[in-house]
């Protein structure tokens, strides 16, 4: 019978290799509401500044490459942009803060298959 540690290891690791594939947080995705790209409002407190519409100034110190105004932007930058919501530095102090269901969108969505 194996030890208790190495059970502990065990769990944990088919913990790991069930959980989300692509993330820190772990969001089962038959459980939560996955909405799609077109229907998400929280991306109106991200492309004040991460938009194709802006540039220079305009962008307010966003990188020229980050943007959520349209589709295929926001999948080549979904995995950054759950990490930053989760770990609250976007939308930055000053900015209009995410409400807990634009948090949930935005996790949600990066994590379950970026709908469209
Ligand atoms: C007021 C302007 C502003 C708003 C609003 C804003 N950002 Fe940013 N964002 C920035 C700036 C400036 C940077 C570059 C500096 C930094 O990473 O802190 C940045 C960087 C990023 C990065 C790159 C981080 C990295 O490590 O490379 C991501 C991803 C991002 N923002 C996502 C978002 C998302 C998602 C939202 C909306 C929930 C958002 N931002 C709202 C200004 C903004």
């Amino acid at each position: 019978m194996p030890s208790l540690p190495r059970i502990i290891v065990l769990v944990s690791t088919a913990h790991l290799l069930l959980g989300c594939t692509s993330g820190a947080s772990n969001v089962d995705c038959k459980q939560v509401t996955v909405p799609k790209y077109a229907e998400m409002t929280a991306w109106a407190k991200c492309t004040s500044c991460h938009s194709t519409a802006l540039t220079g100034a305009g962008r307010v110190g966003a990188p020229g490459d980050i943007n959520f105004d349209n589709y295929d932007s926001a999948v080549a930058d979904a995995d950054l942009a759950r990490s930053e919501v989760e770990s609250g530095s976007m939308p930055p102090a000053g900015s209009p803060k995410l409400s807990s269901a634009e948090h949930d969108q935005i996790v949600n969505w990066a994590s379950c298959d970026t709908p469209q």
